[in-house]
């Protein structure tokens, strides 16, 4: 088992769910060491980096896919514990890590980069087919590797689900109209940022997540996306109006193939038109359920996240209040359509 005090090397940290992991290694009490690229550097990740720093982290300055490099930072600074928290457009480059760990030999647990849906029963239309393809290739040589792991499935971030955002938690839920995706009546299971984190830290702390997928239902968030809306409407003291996205308007935007966006219109359709999260039982001899791990540990609920965002509305200047997709334009992502 992996005790308090052990090494955690994270790959990713300065990313969305990076961070998240991260912070909670650190609040956790474990000596955790951030693997950041070196170059070019933009501020809020030196802004990122520096408040991880502060908090403990230790920096170290590399790639994930320079083997030789990768070996000799787990064996001099003895990783016990490697998690992988790399973008859908690093996946591969993970293999180069799974021969070092593999070299290496005294890594106790390797989480590679899922923090998502179980990737082998998902089935996603492309583009997000060929980043499961590479997830489960990465599942597959870590299994051939013997390497002892966890694939955390975590299921959707508490955050209102655009169909064009890929990290939906950093933007407010709707504030002029909802988008609802097909009839509106498929359940998803929604997961605070933090609890990603949290429980994480659970799992590489325990026998029983070993060579395990670890999936994240936690009832209290178990949610369709008309239920969602009308929780925000609470909040919001309003209605708003209601827009349908029909299958095949997911389907034309993933065929689009602008990335990242068309990987989360595939994504989209999985879990909202297909149900994805829910077209299975956890009933192999691989699945555990984290509830029934740690009962006594509650999830954040929608509600509490959703009140957070309420919170970020009322620091907003008003102007800013009355542009109400600002904020997902300032932080939409640069797409490559092909
Ligand atoms: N469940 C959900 O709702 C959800 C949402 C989003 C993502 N995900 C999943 O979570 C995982 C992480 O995605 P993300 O969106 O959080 O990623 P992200 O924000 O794009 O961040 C990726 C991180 O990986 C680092 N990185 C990439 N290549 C690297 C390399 N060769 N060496 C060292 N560091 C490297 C990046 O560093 P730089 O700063 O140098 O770029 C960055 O810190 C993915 O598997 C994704 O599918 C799940």
């Amino acid at each position: 088992m992996v005790q308090m005090g052990n090494r955690l090397l994270i790959i990713g940290a300065t990313g969305f769910i990076g961070r998240f992991v991260t912070e909670s290694s650190l609040a956790t009490g474990h000596t955790t060491y951030v693997l950041v690229r070196s170059g070019t550097v933009s501020p809020s990740k030196v802004k990122t980096i520096r408040a991880l720093q502060d908090k403990g982290a230790i920096i170290l300055h590399g790639s994930l896919n320079d083997r030789p490099f990768m070996e000799r930072i787990l064996r001099d600074v003895q990783i016990d514990v490697v998690i992988s928290a790399v973008g859908g457009s690093s996946i591969l480059e993970q293999l180069a890590l799974v021969d070092a760990i593999k070299a290496v030999g005294t890594v106790k647990r390797f989480l590679p980069s899922e923090f998502g849906h179980d990737v082998d029963r998902a089935d996603p239309v492309e583009p997000g087919l060929t980043m499961y393809n590479e997830k489960r290739r990465v599942r597959r040589y870590v299994e051939a590797a013997g390497i002892p792991y966890t694939h955390i499935c975590c299921n959707s971030i508490a955050a209102w689900p655009y169909h064009d955002n890929t990290h939906p938690a950093d933007v407010l839920p709707p504030l002029d109209r909802f988008h609802i995706y097909g009839d509106g009546s498929i359940k998803a299971y929604f997961v605070a940022g933090t609890d990603i984190g949290k429980f994480t830290m659970k799992a590489i702390d325990d026998s029983r997540t070993l060579n395990k997928r670890v999936h994240f239902r936690p009832s209290c968030n178990f949610l369709n996306i008309n239920e969602l809306a009308s929780l925000w409407e609470k909040k919001l003291g309003k209605t708003l109006p209601r827009v349908t996205v029909t299958e095949d308007d997911l389907i034309t935007a993933a065929e689009e193939n602008c990335i990242p966006q068309s990987i989360v219109a595939s994504f989209t359709h999985d879990i909202f038109i297909k149900g994805c999260q829910v077209n299975f039982s956890l009933d192999g001899p691989s699945d555990i359920e984290v509830s029934s791990l740690y009962p006594d540990i509650p999830f954040r609920t929608v509600d509490e996240c959703f009140n957070d965002y309420i919170g970020e509305l009322q620091e907003q200047p008003a102007e800013e209040m009355n542009a109400p997709n600002s904020m997902v334009e300032m932080l939409a992502i640069t797409a490559t359509c092909g």
